[in-house]
């Protein structure tokens, strides 16, 4: 991390510059991530399992359900499937091509909490770990194999800033002291010996590219989408609005991807919130679970307290089944969903949602659908009124 205390006029900001997740700042951070194993999944026990455990037992018992349950792993929920397709056709475009030859970039643009995010880090752990099974930790020089660099952006970052970050990364010893210029051909000579192939950039959100800082700093990402042989992942929300195609030559080579929320507006739509609604409570750990519980009996109140965004949804699943396995209810009920509290954006829509599904003009359920769920007015859609 950067070190802390006041910086001297030549010591420039960029030594304090608050980098987003520090588990992840660093080629270490971001390799324990990759590699990490998975966590086990803890048997589901009956209801007379349950209470035959002693305190002891029952209390490793639900550890082991909380650290299963905060290490979910990302559902390949349609729209993830077909973004990572998309990710990869244009990674594997560029990794076998010559240096020389510029690789693609890509932007995954979207509201928060859509999964962004854990899109782009899943998609990076593949790279990461495919790359190394294929061609080894060291490279035939004997360098590390790094085959993902990533940065994530937090606040106005100037490109000495962001060349400073990349170094961050490496924890090259050369970072503390230099130009801009200097701090990039640093970044530069680690990409190449360590054959790095993905840049990934989160919360590009944080870059005003139509202030003088934004369009230095989209120069020098074409410098890199030029120079450094790999492909450039951004992500972020609303990049068009910041101004991230202005520059033609950059409108030119990034290709945009989008993330949505899930939608019930129609019987496509509802046939992927049932079935990411079935393959999540198949992996809900409860003694008192059945078929059905989420898919049939919540997709409803399930859809109408995270209007289709899958953060607030897995928020919610998360601390409902806390709660369930806390109060032995051991099942998802309207009764334990009612009780948790969930983040501003997914409250504002909540009345609204609760009231056209009462209604009975739309519903979230495939099952129960009679002539598709049309008369949901647009201005209803997350899509259209998702908060920023
Ligand atoms: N495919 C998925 N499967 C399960 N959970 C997901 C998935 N995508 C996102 N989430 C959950 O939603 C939350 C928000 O996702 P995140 O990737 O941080 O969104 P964003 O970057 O778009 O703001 C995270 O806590 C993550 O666990
Ligand atoms: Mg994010």
């Amino acid at each position: 991390m950067a070190e802390a205390g006041p910086a001297a006029s030549e010591d420039p900001a960029w030594r304090a510059l608050p980098l987003d997740n520090l588990t992840l700042t660093r080629k270490e951070g971001f390799a324990a991530f990759a590699e990490a194993r998975e966590t086990p999944i803890p048997l589901t026990l009956t209801m007379a399992d349950l209470r035959a455990l002693d305190p002891a037992a029952l209390e490793h018992y639900n550890d082991d359900r909380r650290r299963f349950l905060a290490n979910l792993r990302p559902i390949k929920t349609m729209q993830v499937q077909e973004l990572s397709a998309d990710l990869t056709d244009i990674f594997d475009a560029g990794v076998d091509q010559p240096n020389w030859q510029a690789k693609g970039m890509a932007a995954i643009d979207a509201f928060p909490g859509l999964g962004k995010t854990t899109i782009g880090l899943s998609f990076a752990k593949k790279v990461h770990n495919t790359l190394i099974s294929r061609h080894g930790r060291f490279t035939e020089a004997g360098h590390e194999r790094w085959p993902v660099i990533r940065v994530g952006m937090m606040g106005d970052t100037s490109v000495k800033d962001f060349n400073w970050a990349m170094l961050e990364f490496f924890a090259h010893a050369g970072r503390n002291s230099g130009s801009a210029n200097a701090f990039l051909s640093r970044a530069l000579d680690c990409a190449v010996s360590c054959q790095s192939r993905l840049l990934l950039v989160d919360d590009l959100q944080f870059l005003q590219f139509r202030s003088r800082r934004g369009t230095e700093l989209a120069n020098q990402f074409k410098t890199i989408a030029n120079e450094f042989p790999l492909m450039i992942l951004f992500i972020g929300h609303d990049l068009e609005g910041k101004g991230l195609y202005d520059d033609p030559q950059l409108a030119r080579r990034i290709t945009p991807l989008g993330l949505q929320a899930f939608s019930i507006e129609d019987e496509a739509g509802r046939e992927q919130w049932r079935r990411f609604l079935l393959s999540l409570e198949q992996r809900l750990v409860l003694a008192n679970k059945y078929p059905g519980m989420l898919a049939d009996d919540l997709s409803d109140q399930l859809y109408a307290r995270c209007s289709g965004h899958i953060g607030s949804l897995m928020s919610l699943i998360r601390l409902g089944s806390l709660r369930a396995m806390r109060t032995g209810q051991e099942r998802l009920t309207k009764d334990v969903l009612a009780q948790v509290k969930l983040d501003w954006a997914a409250q504002q829509q909540l009345a609204k949602w609760e009231a056209f599904l009462a209604s009975g003009k739309v519903t979230s359920n495939r099952t129960r659908a009679e002539g598709g769920g049309d008369d949901a007015p647009d201005a209803a859609h997350p899509a259209a009124r998702a908060p920023g």
